[in-house]
């Protein structure tokens, strides 16, 4: 065992000192330091990442240095980092296959070659339409009263206890998933083995690639492979008819059966049931840690502005009162709360919850008078764009009246922007709306701690969870 995992690091390293001798001479031109020879910066890298201001310390030093496109070597990988409304504009909209998403080998292994995550151009396009058609506003009506109930009953066990924002939101988007997707009870067995099964999923992510027994990657794998198990007799009883729910998965399992009848329909447009797996998989990895962060953020910088959580409150308030009493939040209601869509777009600003995007060149090009060449792993840092002081005045406060005109394109990039822009966008506000709704309506809190470190995982979380003691209005 012992000697089998020497072999194994040696071969890592090795293939890492490879890649370190071969650093592209094209790169001489971009300003920037590769670091050590073999580990780069990989170590400033991971120490910026674990600092309490959370990765964001290592982009900044460097851009003071060297301005705004730099370079780096970090996590065996060389990288461009970018930032600014007009490398946006390039990553984002690039031509088809120009830039496409670059994901680290554990997230490539995990997600699977059929992940949305892992296609581009003409297939990208494709699948997307496929996925996105169930996450449309009108294809989100059927959830809305599970969430809402959800919503209600989570509250509820809010009173007069110390809770852990973040855990609550963790669960609370957990079981909302699970359940548009699979028709999970949010109290079953089935719920708790996709619960365990998805936490050690996530956390593999960012784990060494290391695929041996008790690696946390090793052990990614094998959840997922759990998952798929679950997600294979679930659809298999669908096929045969043993039953049939109104939920993602029908939707999509229709896609793949039921052709030919409308005129615009490829062959392709139907799914595998690998494309299926891997695609429900990328769901859940995409939208739950970010509906979590979202929501907790939310909920943190409310308490700290109160005269937002003012506003924010008259607008429930006002809702909550011009229905009968007795009655609850309609999907009407839900979908005409202009301030609180300013508060979400604010909090999605401050907090940048992906606080880079990756792109991977698919072709030479320029951005700033660089030369960019095919090949070559970029990051788009999306905290500078967040905080230009042009476009939002004094930038580290909270004023969702930012958000009264529309902004600029590529200013805010919340949710992102272009071909890859999120096609979550609605289900997160919903459930973000709903919770807050009732949240408002009914409770005060106030943290347990002052701090504002962050978590060291890709999206930006509250370290210390957010704990409060929450009593009734
Ligand atoms: C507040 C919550 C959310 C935030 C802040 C967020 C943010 C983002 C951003 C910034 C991107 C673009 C990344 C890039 O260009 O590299 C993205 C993509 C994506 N998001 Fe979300 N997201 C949220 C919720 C969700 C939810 C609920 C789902 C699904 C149920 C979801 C599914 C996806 C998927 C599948 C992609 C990849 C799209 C593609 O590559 O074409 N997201 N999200
Ligand atoms: C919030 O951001 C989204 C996504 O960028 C945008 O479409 C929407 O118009 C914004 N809403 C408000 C109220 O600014």
């Amino acid at each position: 065992m012992m000697m089998f995992l020497v072999i194994i690091l040696i071969l890592v390293l090795s293939a890492l000192l490879f890649q370190a001798w071969v650093s592209p001479k094209a790169m001489d031109a971009i300003p920037g330091s590769l670091g050590w020879p073999l580990f780069g910066e990989t170590f400033s890298f991971i120490s910026d990442f674990s600092s309490p201001a959370g990765i964001y310390s290592f982009i900044n030093k460097r851009q003071q240095r060297y301005g705004k496109v730099f370079k780096s070597y970090a996590l065996g990988r060389f990288t461009v980092f970018v930032t600014g409304k007009e490398a946006a504009k390039i990553l984002l909209t690039g031509k088809d296959g120009m830039v496409s998403l670059n994901l680290f080998y554990t997230g490539k292994q995990v997600l699977g070659p059929t992940s949305l995550l892992q296609q581009t151009g003409e297939a990208h396009k494709r699948l997307r339409r496929l996925i996105a058609e169930p996450l449309s506003v009108d294809g989100l009506k059927k959830y809305f009263q599970f969430i809402n109930t959800l919503a209600i009953d989570t509250l509820n066990q809010w009173q007069e206890r110390t809770i852990l924002v973040l855990e609550e939101a963790s669960t609370f988007t957990l079981k909302v998933i699970g359940n548009m997707i699979m028709s999970l009870e949010p109290t079953s067995d089935e719920q708790e083995k996709f619960r365990s099964n998805f936490k050690v999923i996530s956390s593999s992510f960012s784990s060494l690639p290391l695929k041996i027994p008790g690696t946390a990657f090793y052990r990614g794998i094998k959840a997922r492979d759990r998952m798929y198990a679950m997600l294979d007799t679930i659809i298999s009883d669908r096929r045969n008819g043993k039953s049939f729910q109104k939920d993602f998965l029908e939707s999509l399992i229709k896609k793949h059966s039921k052709e030919g009848s409308e005129a615009d329909h490829y062959d392709d447009d139907k799914l595998t049931d690998k494309q299926l797996k891997d695609n429900i998989l990328t769901l859940l990895v995409a939208g739950h840690d970010t509906t979590t962060a979202a929501l907790t953020w939310l909920i943190k910088f409310l308490e700290e502005n109160p005269t937002v959580l003012e506003r924010l409150r008259e607008e429930h308030i006002e809702i909550q009162s011009n229905r009968e009493s007795g009655s609850s939040l309609t999907w009407q209601e839900v979908n005409n709360m202009p301030y609180t869509n300013k508060v979400i777009n604010e909090t999605l600003r401050k907090a940048t919850i992906l606080p880079w995007f990756s792109r991977k060149a698919a072709q030479d090009f320029e951005i700033d008078g660089y030369k960019i060449k095919k090949g070559w792993s970029l990051n788009l840092d999306v905290v500078s764009i967040h905080h230009d002081p042009v476009v939002f005045p004094n930038p580290q406060k909270f004023d969702p009246s930012r958000f009264d005109e529309p902004i600029r394109p590529f200013s805010f990039l919340g949710f992102g922007s272009g071909q890859r822009m999120c096609p979550g966008i609605n289900l997160a506000k919903l459930e973000i709306s709903i919770f807050i709704h009732h949240l408002v309506c009914k409770y005060k809190w106030r943290p347990l701690e002052k701090d504002d470190s962050v978590q060291p995982t890709l999206v930006r979380m509250p370290k210390n969870k957010y704990p409060v003691i929450v009593e009734l209005l």
